[in-house]
């Protein structure tokens, strides 16, 4: 036996029992006569005391003991002088009669404690270590619990837990694939899924109704805080629904996950903005509603007064930060570069102070009287003390910036508290976006989304208007998850691949099989699919996801511990028939 109990669980009640304990060295002190060690597991810290009086020759080898030595002890449970009531176990110590080292372990190369002096790629190189920690060990069991009470929630309400397969033929859902050769069939290759798609709308053809599966995607895209180039889905279909249908079953798992796991009971119905509003009101289709700034469009009153930039834009749009006069001139310097830097790519950012007297004073005032500016003030709803903000461009490259602006200025006010989730459905997507580079129509969400039946009569005449039967979660600005009611008719999905410039023998060739299922009676059906490293982060208050995962990829999509991607072996490459050009 290797331990009688773990090290987070002796309390005073075990006073005088004797223990076996086994654990890694967190760290020693020496204090005179007396060595302590902090014995640290997943559980918990539990102090062990060696006298050097009594027992001389075990604390000389306790006084050896380095770092991160993975330890067994034998003892018993005393009640410590000096209890330290911060941690659980800290009333009481085991005075340790037997010590054996079970493994030695070399100088961490950085501290293995809740605070670490360790960079970011050191840690990466070392994850087995960085994952000793307990804040990133907390972060993996608030994953554990989640995806728990998803399996538990699904289940209660009727969803199987059916696998796909991971080697398959490409689906189109807007990433690049990730292949893999087959060496059976040479100069063939496998796509990994970039989500089991097609797989679980066959599922509903097969009438299983109500599917789900916590499932590993893989999308080749450039990585940002909030994507790797491996995720996992809470992947979800069912069949015989119509869209009210799938937001109520998943709005209750959201609430039933947040209520379990982090206390927190939402109020009534999720609120829901149409994506148009979305966009106008926030210049986002995931926005943060943790705080107001909506957009004002100040068109009717900022073109016409002879300021080119304003005159020649397509939209003049306005920001209200409450009770920002105060901003130095520093500060504005330094908020009009920060829109001019090439990630957020505006020219310039106009502003106007509403001050404490009534009176107005903007970067514009050379083509604004006093009148217009209160014109703008009142548009705004901005008060005295208030500050403007104002952008001005094209329609869609202005409301991304604006966005930017938006959460830029919600960070600086801290106005975005990790503790306080507001979710948001954002309804009734475009079917279709217009693709600048290819010149052609992409799926918004993918091609197996339906129209919305009202819109049909559009489809033949302007297609850029239809809207799907789509929709996302959004929380905190984060995108959880996204879904729609698809097409479950041959004929409407053979139209739906012709919009998005497929010939006729390339829809077959790629979605053949999909299109015969639809062919032997399917089901009408729906689903959704949650991030699930978005959603355990959201919830943890982060809007990294890379902490939530075991082993994720850097920057460059690299793993740096097991140093992969990595060159194949010539051996291998001729057995795949494969030649690096
Ligand atoms: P979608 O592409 O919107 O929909 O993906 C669903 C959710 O998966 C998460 N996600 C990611 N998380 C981390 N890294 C990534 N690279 C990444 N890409 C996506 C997001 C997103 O909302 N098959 C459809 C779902 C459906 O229609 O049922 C799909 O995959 O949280």
């Amino acid at each position: 036996m290797y331990r009688s109990q773990t090290c987070g669980q002796l309390r005073t009640v075990n006073i005088g029992e004797k223990v076996t304990l086994a654990g890694w060295v967190q760290k020693s002190r020496d204090l005179g006569g007396m060595t302590f060690v902090d014995l640290r597991d997943r559980y918990g810290i539990t102090q062990l005391a060696f006298n050097m009086e009594e027992n001389k020759d075990l604390c000389e080898k306790a006084r050896k003991l380095g770092r991160e030595f993975v330890i067994q002890i034998e003892g018993e449970v005393i009640e410590r002088a000096s209890k330290n009531m911060n941690i659980p176990t800290g009333e009481v110590e085991i005075k340790v009669s037997k010590l054996d080292i079970l493994n030695a372990s070399k100088t961490p190369p950085f501290t293995i404690e809740d605070e670490t002096d360790g960079g970011e790629d050191l840690r990466m190189q070392y994850r087995y270590l960085d994952l000793r920690r307990k804040p990133v060990q907390n972060k993996l069991m608030l994953r554990n619990k989640v995806a728990l009470e998803t399996r538990k929630y699904l289940d209660d309400v009727g969803f199987l837990d059916v696998e796909t397969p991971v080697l398959i033929k490409s689906t189109p859902e807007g990433a690049r694939d990730f292949v893999v050769p087959s060496r059976m069939n040479e100069g063939q290759f496998y796509a990994l899924p970039q989500s089991p798609q097609t797989f679980k709308q066959l599922l509903m053809v097969s009438g299983f109704d109500r599917y789900y599966q916590i499932v590993k995607c893989f999308r080749d895209e450039d990585l940002r805080a909030d994507r790797q180039p491996e995720f996992t889905q809470i992947d979800c279909e069912m069949a015989f629904v119509e869209q009210e249908d799938v937001l109520n079953t998943f709005e209750g798992l959201i609430k039933h996950l947040f209520k379990a796991i982090r206390g927190v009971e939402f109020e009534g119905d999720f609120p829901r903005l149409s994506y148009a509003e979305a966009m106008e009101r926030f210049g986002s289709d995931k926005p943060d509603m943790r705080f107001g700034m909506e957009f004002v469009n100040l068109n009717d009153v900022a073109q016409g007064k002879g300021f080119n930039v304003f005159d020649a834009a397509e939209v003049v749009l306005g920001i209200n930060a409450e009770k920002c006069a105060v901003y130095t001139r520093k500060q504005l310097d330094a908020l009009i570069d920060w829109v001019k830097r090439p990630q957020i790519g505006a020219k310039g950012l106009v502003y106007v102070k509403c001050n404490e007297d009534g009176t107005f004073k903007s970067s514009v005032d050379k083509f604004y009287s006093q009148e217009d500016l209160k014109k703008w003030a009142d548009k705004a709803n901005a008060k005295p003390g208030d500050l403007l903000l104002v952008l001005s461009g094209g329609l869609n490259a202005t409301r991304k910036q604006m966005n930017e602006l938006r959460l830029h200025m919600g960070n600086e006010l801290g106005l975005r508290n990790p503790n306080v989730f507001k979710p948001l459905w954002v309804m009734d997507f475009p079917l279709l976006e217009w693709d600048e580079d290819s010149e052609r129509y992409h799926a918004m969400h993918h091609p197996f989304t339906s129209p919305k039946p009202e819109d049909m009569h559009l489809i033949d005449t302007e297609p850029g208007k239809v809207r799907a039967n789509a929709y996302d979660l959004a929380m905190n600005g984060v995108e959880l998850g996204g879904g729609s009611i698809r097409i479950h008719d041959r004929d409407l999905q053979s139209r739906m691949f012709d919009l998005l410039g497929f010939s006729k023998e390339e829809a077959e060739a790629q979605f053949g099989f999909l299109m015969s299922a639809f062919e032997y009676g399917a089901p009408p059906h729906g689903g959704l699919a949650f991030g699930l490293d978005r959603l355990v982060a959201t919830m943890g208050g982060s809007e990294s996801i890379r902490d939530y995962i075991a082993f994720p990829k850097n920057n460059s999509g690299r793993d740096v511990m097991i140093d992969a991607p990595s060159p194949l072996d010539q051996e291998q490459l001729n057995e795949l028939g494969i030649s690096i050009d």
